[in-house]
């Protein structure tokens, strides 16, 4: 099969979307991007081409599940191949608004295959997450970890990696890189680019960033009664960047594959709440004021990957430890302290 050259990224503003778009950019992709801006900001894409000294490329403000714009979009352009972030992501919201998570998340998968088969592009790098492991207990995981999700986000991620799997085995002209992220964080180099959520960030390194720069007054640290050598539970962390990366990578790799495979992006090693809170404190240089209170509900002690599969696919491994993370993440904080929007 044709190497993938113009390619196609949905949520291509967000989070992990714009920093995948620089590394696309980078290394001489051409993109078109779509997102409706629910999470991010259309700000992203001039600092994007701060970063690279690219043209973005066309990018469309439009939602994942309007069929006839989304078909549009592949009547324009010669799409080779989809990158697709464009979803919603928050665990505790998705338990409020879970009619809202499977539309999005589901039928928005399920319009772009549509449009996808319809238009014969066949190629797909897919966003899945590690909370589809749900409480798979310690130790690191791997991609045979039977998926038990806990929350409607994380079955809205399975239910994706399942109808994508059936997708594979019925048409055989479609090709699937599914990768199930750990916990990216941090923020490009440059101190242009990071994670900018609309309204209070849930995720613990946003939120730890807030605090260092007075957005927030302190951190609450959800439960230190785990039975982890600090109390604090445990996530595998890993550098947007190398997760960037790893995308990078899988749309290499595309051509040369065939069928659905899942990989997961982690570092393989764990960090505490306590150690992220001290790390992020050495970065930016004072420390990070914070107040433990209970367990937030749902949370689970650890979730540390298994990520030998991917190294022993495509040989990639994640280069930066938390020290990078954190400095990174404070860069862009420092720089942006109300983020795109100022
Ligand atoms: P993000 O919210 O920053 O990015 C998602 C983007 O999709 C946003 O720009 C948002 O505006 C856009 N979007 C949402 N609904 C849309 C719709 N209906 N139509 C068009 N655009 C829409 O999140 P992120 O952290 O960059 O996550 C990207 C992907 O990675 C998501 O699929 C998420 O589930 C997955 N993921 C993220 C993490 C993480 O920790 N950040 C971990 C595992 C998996
Ligand atoms: C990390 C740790 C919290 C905020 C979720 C999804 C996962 C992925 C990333 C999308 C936990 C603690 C947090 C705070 C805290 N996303 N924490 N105070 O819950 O591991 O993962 O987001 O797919 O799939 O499940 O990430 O960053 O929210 O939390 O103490 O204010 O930090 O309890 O132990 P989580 P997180």
């Amino acid at each position: 099969m044709r190497a993938p050259t113009t390619i196609l990224v949905t949520g291509g503003a967000g989070f992990i979307g714009s920093h995948t778009c620089v590394e696309l950019l980078d290394h001489g992709y051409k993109l078109i991007v779509i997102d409706n801006y629910s999470n991010s900001s259309s700000q992203v894409f001039n600092r994007i081409e701060k970063v690279t000294d690219r043209f973005v490329g066309a990018v469309y403000e439009l939602d994942i599940r309007d069929r006839h714009a989304l078909s549009a979009v592949f009547d324009r352009h010669p799409i080779d191949a989809v990158v697709h972030f464009a979803a919603h992501k928050a665990v505790g919201e998705s338990t409020r608004m879970p009619i809202e998570y499977y539309d999005t998340n589901v039928a928005g998968t399920t319009a772009l295959l549509r449009a996808m088969h319809e238009h014969e592009v066949h190629q797909l790098v897919f966003s899945s997450s590690c909370s589809i492991y749900g409480d798979a207990g310690r130790g690191p995981l791997d991609e045979s970890t039977p998926a038990r999700p806990t929350n409607p986000y994380a079955s809205s991620k399975w239910i994706c990696e399942q109808i994508l799997a059936d997708v594979c085995a019925r048409i055989p002209e479609f090709t699937v890189l599914c990768l199930r992220y750990f916990n990216p964080v941090g923020a490009h180099p440059s101190g242009l680019l990071g994670e900018d959520p609309r309204g209070t960030p849930d995720n613990l390194m946003p939120t730890v960033a807030q605090v260092a720069i007075g957005r927030l007054s302190r951190l609450r640290v959800f439960g230190d009664d785990y039975s982890t050598p600090d109390g604090t539970a445990i996530r595998d962390y890993l550098h947007v960047m190398d997760t960037a990366e790893a995308h990078r990578i899988a749309l290499d790799r595309l051509s040369d594959t065939s069928g659905m495979h899942v990989f997961n992006l982690g570092v393989g090693k764990g960090q505490s709440v306590l150690e992220v809170v001290a790390a992020f404190g050495a970065a930016s240089g004072s420390p990070i004021p914070f107040r433990v209170v209970p367990r937030r509900a749902g949370d689970v002690p650890e979730l540390v990957a298994d990520a030998g599969a991917v190294n022993r696919a495509w040989g990639w491994r994640p280069r930066r430890n938390l020290a990078d993370m954190c400095g990174d993440s404070w860069r862009f904080q420092r720089r942006n302290p109300l983020g795109y929007a100022q």
